[in-house]
């Protein structure tokens, strides 16, 4: 128990009106410790949001500054289903997942969408060079999306065949290459400078898309594949892409591929790879410039 004693020294401890000390200080003292706290915890906000505006300063509104995490430039597929397309041509519930997919992406491609010219304008349906709309910081604003008519995918625009194949067992496969900012893909200098097989289709202005088996023990099995698209590749017209905020309406250059003899009831291993100067691959990174898709069809 606390003596009396105990208990007035505590409370002259907090207020101990002889020497005018609260806490075992005067208001000055007070005062002066305060602003003290102020001054330094306010200096040190202003080191900090100086530091944030300066680091912002350096990014551009328009291009990341920092584009290494998706190495350039990704080739990816629809349907993309852990890369793998098994189905049963006499079972629909079996393909219609995909066959969904294909509608559900190329919905985006509709000709209703894409009749603003204020937002699209033509770019030929032939090969052509890169589309300037000005610089990524100049102050033209937002800038027009060329048109990409889901026709130019032939068979498998879904508009005369519903079922992209599927149900023939000629499927269809969507291909495009990531959007990057400001990225133009360079197109082979020479065919020469590609493996022989795909060597037949360099042409300018295009960048190559070449399908073929990726095991050897698939030669011969994998048929004949239809390329379908601008140059069956991607078109150099469609880039460079301007950025989500700049080319809201942009829509990417799609290939269409359309597999017409698969080898039925078999397991087959398709790498598809796009060729360019400045387009490379990696081990580690499946989607690089390539992939790789198993396909089954089965009867
Ligand atoms: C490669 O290019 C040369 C010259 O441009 C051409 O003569 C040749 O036919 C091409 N090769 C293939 C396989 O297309
Ligand atoms: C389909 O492939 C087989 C071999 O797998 C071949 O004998 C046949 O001629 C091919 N059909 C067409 C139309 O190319």
């Amino acid at each position: 128990m606390p003596s009396d004693k105990d208990d007035a020294g505590w409370k002259k401890f907090v207020w101990n009106s002889e020497k005018g000390e609260l806490l075992g200080r005067t208001g000055g003292s007070w005062f002066k410790i305060t602003l003290f706290y102020v001054i330094f915890y306010g200096c040190l906000a202003g080191v900090f949001i100086g530091t944030i505006q300066a680091m912002l300063q350096t990014l551009s509104l328009y291009k990341p500054t920092w584009q290494d995490r998706v190495a350039p430039p990704g080739l990816t597929h629809t349907p993309h289903d852990k890369a793998e397309v098994f189905f049963n041509t006499k079972e629909m519930e079996t393909y219609l997942p995909y066959v969904k997919v294909m509608r559900d992406f190329l919905s985006q491609y509709d000709d209703e969408k894409q009749t603003d010219n204020m937002q699209f304008e033509d770019c030929g349906d032939q090969p052509g060079d890169y589309k300037n709309r000005g610089d990524l910081e100049s102050d033209m604003g937002v800038r027009k999306a060329c048109r990409f008519s889901k026709t130019l995918l032939g068979p498998c625009s879904g508009l005369d065949d519903p079922d992209y194949g599927f149900k023939q067992g000629k499927p269809c496969l969507i291909v495009k290459l990531n959007r990057i900012v400001n990225f133009r893909p360079k197109p082979p200098y020479s065919n020469d400078s590609i493996p022989e097989e795909a060597q037949h289709k360099v042409q300018a202005h295009v960048i190559p898309l070449y399908c073929t088996n990726k095991k050897e023990e698939d030669a011969g099995k994998i048929g004949e594949i239809k390329y379908y698209g601008i140059g069956e590749g991607f078109p150099l017209q469609y880039y460079p892409y301007y950025g989500k905020r700049l080319h809201p309406h942009y829509l990417q250059p799609l290939v269409a591929l359309q597999f017409t003899n698969l080898t039925m009831n078999t397991e087959l291993r398709i790498e598809c790879k796009v060729f360019g100067e400045n387009i490379y691959y990696n081990e580690k990174d499946r989607y690089q410039g390539r992939f790789d898709i198993k396909i089954q069809v089965n009867s």
